[in-house]
């Protein structure tokens, strides 16, 4: 068993507001702490949106790692390896997911997975890291939003248990990489599952315009960096929008 998986508490709601929400209203006494639940009633999205999931057809968590302050200037490597853990926990099930920068989960041109991190900085030079993660996996309506799951992608019903415990035992892998600061490793398995290689074009949405530059990488600090016009320059993820060559517009 993996180190950190070994001093884990796992707590299974069938319904709370959001699972975020509860682990930061119970903050952690363990190094890691598991909140699942079934049926979230306000299912948080970043930058303000909802969640919506249909109860018991998807998987909702949230982990709450304790981590020593120290690793507060590399937390952007909790984003890259969680996405990098549901890409492949979705691979082994033959969905062809890819990263959509910074930690979108999508499948073609539909999302499958949406990850919402949250730090909140404690006692004793800590830092509780809270990552949400939900997955789609038996819900086939997402009325009208572009989204997939794995039964629309495979057309297999998946047992949801078996789909937590294959993204839990893959987050624990890469966690571990994350312990031991293995970034060199990090990145570019990271950058294996974005849509374009360092020196390929890509296609930017910038304040609502359309602009092509070549992709070079994501930082360590979560920024996209593009040369454009002869410059290399640096987006955070409320600048500029990544359209994938494979979504179509
Ligand atoms: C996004 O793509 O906007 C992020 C979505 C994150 C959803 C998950 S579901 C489990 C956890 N609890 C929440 O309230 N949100 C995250």
């Amino acid at each position: 068993m993996l180190n950190f998986l070994k001093d884990i508490k796992i707590v299974c709601l069938d319904e709370v507001d959001s699972t975020n929400e509860y682990l930061k209203r119970n903050l952690p006494d363990k190094r890691l702490t598991v909140v699942r639940a079934h049926h979230q009633t306000a299912g948080k999205g970043r930058n303000g949106n909802v969640w919506v999931s249909e109860p018991y057809a998807n998987v909702m968590f949230s982990l709450g790692v304790v981590l020593d302050a120290s690793m507060g200037k590399d937390l952007f490597y909790m984003s890259k390896l969680t996405s990098v853990a549901v890409v492949e926990t979705l691979r082994k099930k033959n969905v062809d997911a890819f990263v959509k920068w910074p930690n979108d989960v999508w499948v073609k041109n539909r999302k499958i997975a949406g990850i919402l991190i949250e730090n909140i900085f404690m006692q004793h030079k800590t830092i509780c890291c809270i990552v949400g993660i939900g997955l789609n996996v038996n819900q086939c309506d997402f009325g009208g939003f572009d989204a997939t799951s794995i039964k629309l992608e495979t057309g297999i019903t998946s047992d949801t248990d078996e789909v937590f415990y294959s993204l839990l035992e893959n987050w624990g892998l890469w966690l571990e990489n994350m312990m031991r600061k293995n970034w060199e490793g990090m990145d570019e398995v990271y950058h294996n599952y974005l849509p374009a290689k360092c020196g390929e074009e890509i296609l930017l949405n910038i304040g609502g315009k359309v602009q092509r530059g070549v992709f070079d990488r994501v930082d360590r600090n979560g920024y996209l960096c593009v040369k454009m016009e002869g410059a290399m320059k640096r987006f955070d993820m409320d600048e500029a929008k990544w359209i994938p060559e494979r979504v179509k517009m």
